[in-house]
C-alpha cells in the first residue's frame, strides 16, 4: 500500500505520518517512511538545490528538477519497498508538483503532469490525506518553525494559488484524495486517518 500525505507547508503532515507508522508497526507491519523532494541520496542532493533561498531558477528547470528527484525516489526506494511488503508512508508526491508549479508557478497542471509522467510511471498513491488548513493559520505555523525555505518564502498569492490547486485537486480524484481538515486536534487526525487506513487494508482499491 502507498500512501501519500500533502497540503500547504506547516499543516502537520509530518506528525500525522509519524503517528500512523507508530500504529501500523505495532500491528506488525513494515513501514517505509520517505518524503519528497528527497528519499535517496541523489533525490536529497536535488532538494538542496530546491530549497536553498541562495538558487534561483526558472520555474520549467524548478518542475523538471522535482521530477528528476521523484523518478529516482520512485524507482530505487518506492517500488523495491512495496515489492518487499512494505506499506510506504511519503510526505509530499506528484500532488504537490501540480498544486506547486502546476498552480502556484502557473505552468498549469496538464504541463506538470506531463514533465512527471514517466517519473511516477504507475506508482500512483492508492490513498492521499490532503491536509486543509486556513492560510493565516498555515502562516502562522511556518514563521513559529523559524527560518523559511525557497518555496515557503515564495509569498502569500504563491500560497493561495497553491492551496486552490491542492482543494481543485482532491475534487477530480475524490476516490484518491481524502481532505481532512487540520485544524482538528491530533488524536482526531489520527484516529480518521487509522480508521480510514484500515478499511484499505481490508479492501485495497487495485487488489495489491
Ligand atoms: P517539505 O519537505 O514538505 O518542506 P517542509 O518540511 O518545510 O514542509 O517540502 C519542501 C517544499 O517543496 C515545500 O514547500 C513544497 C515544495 N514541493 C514542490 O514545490 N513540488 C513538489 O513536487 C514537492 C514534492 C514539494
Amino acid at each position: 500500500m502507498f500512501i501519500t500525505f500533502e497540503g500547504a507547508d506547516g499543516v502537520g503532515k509530518t506528525t500525522q505520518m509519524e503517528l500512523l507508522r507508530e500504529r501500523l508497526e505495532a500491528q506488525g507491519q513494515e513501514v517505509l517512511l520517505t518524503r519528497e523532494p528527497g528519499g535517496s541520496p541523489i533525490a536529497e542532493k536535488i532538494r538542496g538545490l530546491l530549497l536553498d533561498r541562495e538558487n534561483d531558477m526558472d520555474d520549467m528547470t524548478e518542475a523538471y528538477l522535482y521530477a528528476a528527484a521523484r523518478a529516482d525516489h520512485v524507482r530505487r526506494v518506492i517500488l523495491p519497498a512495496l515489492a518487499r511488503g512494505c506499506v510506504v508512508l511519503c510526505d509530499r508526491y506528484v500532488d504537490s508538483s501540480l498544486a506547486y508549479q502546476g498552480f502556484g508557478r502557473e505552468i498549469g497542471a496538464q504541463a506538470v503532469w506531463e514533465i512527471n509522467r514517466q517519473a511516477v510511471g504507475r506508482c500512483m498513491p492508492d490513498r492521499t490525506y490532503l491536509m486543509a488548513l486556513g492560510r493565516q493559520e498555515a502562516e502562522r505555523r511556518v514563521r513559529a518553525r523559524g527560518e523559511m525555505d525557497r518555496m515557503e518564502s515564495a509569498g502569500r498569492a504563491f500560497a493561495q494559488r497553491v492551496d486552490e490547486g491542492f482543494a481543485l485537486l482532491a475534487q477530480r480524484a475524490p476516490e484518491r484524495i481524502m481532505v481532512l481538515d487540520a485544524a482538528q486536534p491530533k488524536e482526531v487526525l489520527a484516529r480518521l486517518i487509522a480508521e480510514d487506513v484500515a478499511k484499505l487494508k481490508t479492501c485495497p482499491p487495485d487488489g495489491r
